[in-house]
């Protein structure tokens, strides 16, 4: 009996590929830019399973025309924005994703773009060696404490969650927005569940961790931005478009707020011609908050294991739409 046909639209870690092996047939696209659309829809006609990134559109246009084989479709991210979930549970396919296995990493790059940010670490390093570091000077190079401030979440979810713990070494007071309050994780951390307006008003370092959706999109504009304190750092480590970039443009130029780090942008990547690139008070790095070794390893063989279920008709490890993820064998 022939195997079943997959595609690959990026490298992974190859103990990933080689387990894949073992039950599919692997067309794998090695390129270092993600195929064009063209591409994708061609490449998918008749496949059984995919192991997509982020960069790849996966949506109802894109499922019929793979076909109605098409039994799984793997997410190596824990974000999954670009693929239409509605579209895959009307056609019964199950969708994997990668959570919990890059919290950590996630939450620790959280936290260090926080840090960077507040404390001018990228500026500094710039005048380290264009030769503008001329002295030490009492006025030079001021950010912003970071020890008893106050952090405020925008999103507390898994990797919300881990920022607030490493605040704590901090001495940092949590407060937290999400539609639903977080009691059970209140019992483990004292943290206030405050309104948008509140936190955006007494927070001295703004973090996001919101999935990306209609209702977070330019959730972060100019009014939000106005509500803020001038000494304030905004940190984005999940989906860029959740920032009206533009508007963050205004508030950091007029100094609206003190800083912002960023590991996500919009578009990705970021144009180099894009005003926040002309500001040295917004730290930007190109969405690598999950990339560790250990931790690109761990989503690699966790869409494997998702897409190797997916094909042998067994529940997906991690699955974001269980209704249609029964136990077929
Ligand atoms: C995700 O998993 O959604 C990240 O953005 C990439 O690790």
């Amino acid at each position: 009996m022939s195997k079943p046909k997959v595609l690959i639209t990026r490298n992974i870690f190859p103990e990933a590929i080689e387990a894949i092996k073992e039950v599919a047939e692997i067309d794998l696209w090695t390129d270092e830019m993600p195929p064009t659309r063209e591409v994708l829809i061609e490449k998918s006609k008749g496949i059984d399973g995919i192991l997509c990134l982020l960069t790849d559109k996966i949506d109802g246009e894109f499922m019929d025309n793979a076909g109605p084989q098409l039994k799984v479709i793997s997410q190596i991210a824990v974000g999954y924005n670009n693929i239409d979930i509605g579209a895959a549970t009307k056609r019964n396919i199950p969708v994997g994703y990668t959570p919990d296995v890059l919290t950590h990493a996630t939450a620790d790059f959280a936290f260090t773009l926080l840090m960077s940010a507040a404390r001018l670490i990228i500026p500094g390093h710039t005048a380290a060696h264009d030769g503008s570091w001329k002295t030490w000077h009492p006025l030079h190079f001021l950010g912003q404490d970071i020890y008893g401030s106050k952090l405020g979440i925008v999103g507390m979810g898994r990797i919300g969650f881990e920022m607030a713990k490493r605040s704590t070494g901090f001495d940092m007071d949590i407060l937290y927005y999400d539609v639903d309050r977080r009691e059970d994780l209140e019992k483990e951390l004292e943290m206030a569940h405050v309104s948008m307006d509140e936190l955006l008003k007494d927070s001295d370092f703004v973090s996001i961790h919101v999935d990306l959706n209609p209702t977070t999109t330019h959730m972060f504009s100019d009014k939000q931005f106005k509500q803020m304190k001038s000494s304030s750092v905004v940190i984005n480590a999940a989906r860029g478009p959740v920032i009206d970039h533009m508007a963050l443009y205004r508030a950091l130029k007029n100094k609206e707020i003190a800083a912002a780090g960023l590991d996500v942008t919009e578009p990705e990547p970021i144009p180099d011609n894009h005003p926040l690139l002309s500001l040295d008070n917004c730290l930007i790095v190109p969405h690598i908050a999950s990339a560790t070794f250990a931790t690109r390893r761990a989503m690699s063989n966790l869409a494997a294991t998702n897409l190797i279920n997916g094909l042998l008709g067994k529940s997906l490890s991690t699955c974001v739409n269980p209704e249609v993820d029964i136990k077929k064998i």
